[in-house]
């Protein structure tokens, strides 16, 4: 059977958020990753008695979604941390569509840190809707109820408290957001961005 692929990340010293907090975050990737193929697994074990399984499998089908955010969510995230900081180019395809949909970049960003700020685990998104041409901002509660079908990630910001807490405390989680711009590759969402539109 098919596995889905641990992904390997090298993230560079980052400000405010720790080499630990990205090596135990990493380690919560990796489960992602493992539950997601186990999942796949038992589903395929189990439903050769779908019948008398159909209860447990009905649980794990429910439970594939978590999963699978969980793992895809991540790989979003860590390469957003990956090769350094880099601002969002000026002339960028990714920041004219930005400015098309809220007026400013500075908007955007205001909006977007304050989806981040929702009480409550789980991601601020920003997504691409090739069927209307549209850049949309969501939150998704834990890492899959909310998520925008059909649509692109395009910049995702984990906001569990396990991506923050062991730096900044329960009440730094503002200086958390404020510090993942600082070390955003902005590169990694315009490729998202470019290779969304194909
Ligand atoms: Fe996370």
């Amino acid at each position: 059977m098919k596995k889905f692929e641990e992904k390997k990340f090298n993230i560079p010293t980052l400000k405010g958020i720790s080499a630990k907090t990205i090596e135990e975050h990493l380690k919560l990737y990796s489960g992602y990753v493992k539950h997601a193929n186990l999942i796949i697994e038992k589903i395929e074990e189990m439903g050769k008695e779908a019948e008398k399984n159909a209860y447990a499998l009905g649980e794990m089908q429910r439970r594939f979604g978590f999963e699978w955010g969980g793992m895809r969510n991540h790989e979003f995230y860590f390469a957003h941390l990956e090769g350094g900081a880099k601002a969002l180019g000026a002339t960028s395809a990714l920041k004219t569509a930005i400015e098309a949909e809220w007026g400013s970049f500075d908007a955007w960003l205001a909006r977007f840190k304050t989806i981040a700020m929702t009480r409550g685990v789980g991601w601020a998104m920003l997504y691409y809707d090739k069927k209307t041409d549209r850049l949309v901002n969501a939150w998704i509660d834990e890492q899959h109820l909310g998520q925008l079908i059909d649509a692109s990630p395009i910049l995702c910001l984990d906001m569990w408290e396990h991506s923050f807490v062991a730096d900044y405390q329960p009440s730094g989680k503002k200086n958390y957001v404020e510090d993942f711009f600082a070390n955003l590759n902005w590169e990694t969402a315009e490729m998202n961005f470019s290779s969304s539109k194909r």
